[in-house]
């Protein structure tokens, strides 16, 4: 059972609303326009940004490995009657795409979950690919900082209504790591479930991007932990 299939059914009452706020105003204010436009969205999970952007008239495709995230997609897409918006099933690494997309998304660490760095040019190209000329691909990533001294080696409870969650994250500098499992206990019983991610540096990401046919449009930072940028967006366009 790949990661994500025990918390689907929790994974949008504990993600961080904020996030999706900041990051919808960020993109509506300065970078997508609605209407005719196609948008691909990598680590789709619940379909959040494909079901809003389909919302505003764009025909929208989320990809994501785990079936039991994509329950939860379509069945918001079903919710809110949307025509234009399709999900699949698969490892993202593992598709030969056409050029066709507008726009490219990846969002909430989704490229902290490649953790071989050399996979970064391979996905890259990958997405390269499945822009139109000038195409747009944006991306967040947890930063180092976020990774070492937000999470860093820690232990906490997050408490909802009618469950909680016990957090258990370790930094390992040597590896660029951060493991993190959580334990989310509610009258239905106890499920578990354990990450790993990797840090990437925004250098890093910025030098892999121009190498496979992107101009960096910007690097912003979208949250901080004590003063300091705990998560980026970067903004890349197809040359
Ligand atoms: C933190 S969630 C982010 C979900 C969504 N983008 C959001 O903003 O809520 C990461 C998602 O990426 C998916 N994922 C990670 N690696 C993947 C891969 N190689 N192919 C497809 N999906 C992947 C996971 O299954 C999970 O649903």
């Amino acid at each position: 059972m790949k990661s994500y299939a025990k918390i689907a059914p929790y994974y949008d009452r504990f993600v961080n609303k904020n996030f999706y706020k900041i990051l919808n105003k960020y993109l509506a204010d300065k970078i997508l326009t609605s209407g005719e436009k196609k948008l691909l969205d990598l680590g789709t999970g619940t379909g959040f940004f494909p079901n809003y952007f389909a919302s505003k008239g764009m025909f929208s495709v989320g990809i994501d490995q785990s079936k039991e995230m994509l329950k939860y997609a379509n069945g918001y897409a079903k919710e809110m009657k949307l025509k234009n918006v399709q999900f699949i099933n698969k490892d993202f690494m593992n598709i030969d795409y056409g050029e066709e997309f507008d726009y490219v998304t990846m969002f909430f660490d989704v490229i902290n979950h490649i953790i071989e760095p050399q996979n970064i040019s391979v996905l890259f190209k990958k997405i390269n690919s499945a822009l139109l000329p000038r195409g747009e691909f944006l991306l967040d990533i947890l930063s180092l900082w976020g990774m070492k001294r937000m999470w860093g080696n820690d232990r906490f409870i997050e408490y909802h209504d009618d469950f909680n969650i016990f957090w258990t994250s370790s930094w390992d500098g040597r590896k660029q790591l951060l493991n993190i499992s959580l334990k989310i206990k509610s009258d239905k019983g106890i499920v578990s479930e354990k990450f790993v991610e990797r840090g990437y540096s925004t250098k890093f990401l910025v030098e892999k991007l121009e190498q496979n046919g992107f101009t960096v449009k910007n690097v912003m930072p979208l949250f901080f932990f004590k003063s300091k940028p705990s998560r980026y967006l970067i903004w890349a366009q197809k040359k």
